[in-house]
């Protein structure tokens, strides 16, 4: 969407907050031993406390109120009966709807002990949003975050997932603009418009540049070897840095 009213304004933040405080909260409540069942129900109601339905559940049925993907999982994990153990690398993918607005983020940590290719994957990815973020103006080329997106990865010798993309969010959970893919895509010649409303997510891996739909229906993964990291933030397009609506509290 493109917001028309500081009301639209408004609406984005307060659900971007929402889904922020509950990524945060299940990204620091991961311990070993847990079930990613459990983790998702702690998601879940704290969306209900504030108010706000799990988006994916909305949206396409989705078997959980968030999405937990560990290890070669890269995107759209089942909460369930999986086990986190140490040294896992963990994303929760957290997208909610308040108030007709809607949100989308995810985040990713490596349960300790922290193996040394883990950390520098998620620090990685984390400066390839923050790079592609300072992409994302009014006017400027859809292709800039893409670029910047994987060049960052290169820089640190990793891949990029080539068939998850950010996208266009805010009146529903994705949108226009479709496929804001994370390398550089000289044929795409969209352009940001002011007050549009994008989630931006790097997913950068250590091989797998293709991901594919498990047994289930619904588990995005690459090869079994593979390790991937996603940072997400929902954020409104202005003519200079974007607004972020999905950051921490501790930096808001
Ligand atoms: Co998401
Ligand atoms: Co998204």
């Amino acid at each position: 969407m493109t917001v028309e009213s500081q009301r639209d304004i408004d609406g984005i933040l307060k659900v971007g907050r929402v889904v922020a405080r509950v990524r945060d909260a299940m990204l620091n409540a991961i311990e070993p031993g847990m079930t990613t069942a459990e983790l998702d129900q702690l998601g879940g109601k704290m969306l209900d406390h504030y108010g706000a339905k799990s988006a994916p559940k909305v949206t396409y049925n989705f078997p959980g109120y968030t999405c937990i993907s560990i290890n070669e999982q890269a995107a759209h994990g089942i909460p369930g009966a999986r086990v986190i153990q140490a040294g896992d690398i963990v994303n929760v993918d957290v997208s909610a709807e308040l108030d007709g607005y809607f949100a989308d983020t995810g985040g990713t940590i490596v349960v300790p002990p922290v193996a040394r290719v883990k950390a520098r994957l998620c620090h990685a990815t984390q400066l390839a949003l923050t790079r592609a973020l300072a992409e994302a103006k009014a006017d400027a080329p859809i292709h800039r975050i893409g670029k910047a997106i994987q060049r960052t990865a290169k820089a640190h010798g990793f891949k990029v997932i080539r068939n998850l993309a950010g996208h266009g969010v805010g009146r529903s959970l994705h949108e226009e603009p479709e496929a804001i893919v994370g390398y550089f895509e000289p044929r795409d010649k969209r352009r940001l418009r002011l007050g549009q409303v994008i989630a931006i997510e790097p997913f950068l891996s250590t091989l797998s540049t293709q991901v594919a739909e498990a047994d289930d229906g619904w588990t995005l993964v690459g090869h079994p070897a593979n390790l991937s990291a996603q940072y997400e933030h929902t954020v409104i397009v202005t003519r200079g840095a974007p607004i972020v609506a999905t950051l921490s509290e501790a930096r808001n």
